[in-house]
């Protein structure tokens, strides 16, 4: 098991000689993550997670996830950023985008605090009209408005329903170990609470309860996770780009970023990896984002969006590279039967898997773009399943920090996420926020 660059399609974008020259950059970078001395060097904790993990607390996630699967119908699962999207992209690769309406004896899993939208929360409430529910709150600080606000709501459903002990026996508070505002209501009213370590920021954290209590409850193999990840941690020590995969990627995005190409577009052809885009685009975007400087990460699926952004990426500015992550195995496969009639004239796909179809207008689609001017490389996975997705975590966190330093930025803070904040709650009356407010009423005129 391990994750496979295959950079055989970047022939005439970039050359041989470019990997050696951007080595010793690559070795300062190495150096400067595992001798702890860079940027951000406070958040490393994810670095040795897959070895390091509290082993007690990961016991009581079991039983936390076995208890929610006795005993309730639906699990509301509410975060934002670092503290959703992990949770929601693991669930749905391993399990199903589909999972809540597939046949299953594990809880539908729902998601909020992610948007401030009333008409998402009131659908929410409709769908947990007589149902027993239970609901994990995951926030680092402890004071997110968007979780925080979601949290208000779904605790008062919960203490009209079962009263406020009830209530207590069915949130799960995952937060600093010490500080923050749920982490003192939750000691008040006696949820059971999990830990976010202190150095491992939200979009590295979900291989720690953040991702791991809502994964357990889906029914996957969070053993397995980690044991993929410690793989992965194991494997990708070594500086040198042509015994490193997740380095090679990093340089090789370095390289591009270095001759105009600013967009990354993560590409799958599993529905089921749409939200592990997502989850990428975080842990990218946050991290390398800043100082005017960074990959714009982005993404698509196909073959759906080579029926949209297909003629962009085909024909627009040429200002993208595509990265593929490509299943060596599909999940389950599907017969094309071939059809007497033939009206559809289809029958020159039948007799054969799907997949083979799916291959195909993965290699069709790869000549032709890079064709047209875009650079493509491959990240090939075995399969599906929890071992290969703790590897993929773990090789793109840290393909993430190595090119994070390569580009001079701290990848482990985000402080261009305040600036929005500040003016909402400005523009909310938030106490303390009088002065901003007048000033931003003045600019909406
Ligand atoms: O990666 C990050 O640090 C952020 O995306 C956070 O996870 C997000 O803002 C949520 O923060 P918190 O967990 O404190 O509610």
């Amino acid at each position: 098991m391990a994750v496979t660059l295959n950079a055989n399609h970047l022939k005439g974008f970039v050359m041989d000689h470019e990997l050696c020259g951007i080595q010793a950059q690559l070795d300062a970078a190495h150096r400067t993550l595992h001798e702890k001395t860079g940027l951000g060097n406070d958040y490393l904790g994810w670095l040795t997670l897959p070895t390091d993990y509290d082993k007690e607390e990961f016991a009581r996630i079991k039983a936390a996830a076995e208890k929610i699967k006795g005993d309730s119908d639906i699990l509301i699962v509410i975060g934002i950023g670092g503290s959703y999207l992990g949770a929601r992209a693991a669930i749905e690769f391993l399990k199903s985008p589909l999972y809540n309406n597939l046949k299953k004896d594990t809880p539908d899993i729902y998601f909020a605090g992610n948007s401030i939208s009333p008409a998402y929360v009131n659908d929410l409430l409709s769908i947990c009209e007589g149902k027993d529910i239970s609901v994990n709150i995951i926030s680092k600080s402890g004071t997110t408005t968007e979780p925080a606000l979601a949290f208000r709501i779904f605790r008062d459903l919960l203490e009209k329903k079962y009263g406020k002990e009830g209530a207590k026996g069915r949130i799960y508070a995952t937060t600093d170990k010490a500080r923050g505002t749920l982490k003192e209501l939750s000691d008040k009213e006696g949820y059971e609470t999990f830990v976010i370590p202190d150095d491992v920021g939200g979009r590295f954290s979900v291989l720690t309860a953040v991702g791991l209590l809502p994964i357990a409850v889906a029914g996957c193999d969070i053993d397995a996770l980690m044991a993929g990840a410690k793989e992965a941690q194991d494997a990708l020590c070594d500086p040198d780009v042509e015994k490193n995969d997740c380095y090679k990627y990093a340089a090789l995005r370095n390289c591009l970023y270095r001759k105009g190409k600013a967009v990354e577009l993560l590409v799958t052809y599993e529905p089921c990896f749409t939200m592990m885009n997502e989850w990428f685009k975080q842990l990218f975007g946050e991290s390398e984002g800043k100082d005017h400087k960074g990959l714009f990460p982005a993404s698509v699926t196909f073959s759906t969006d080579l029926h949209s952004m297909g003629q962009f990426i085909q024909d627009g500015s040429r200002v993208l590279f595509e990265t593929v992550v490509k299943f060596k195995t599909p999940k389950s496969d599907l017969f094309i039967q071939p059809d007497a009639a033939n009206f559809d004239g289809l029958n020159f796909l039948s007799n054969q898997n799907m997949s083979v179809v799916n291959e195909k207008a993965f290699e069709g689609t790869i000549l032709a773009h890079t064709e047209g001017g875009a650079p493509n490389m491959v990240l090939e996975v075995g399969g599906v399943n929890e071992k290969e997705l703790g590897y993929l975590i773990y090789f793109f966190e840290k393909a993430c920090a190595i090119s994070g330093y390569l580009l001079g930025v701290n990848p482990f803070n985000q402080p261009g996420v305040e600036a929005y904040k500040k003016n909402m709650f400005a523009l909310l009356g938030k106490p303390g926020y009088e002065d901003l407010q007048g000033a931003l009423l003045e600019k909406l005129k």
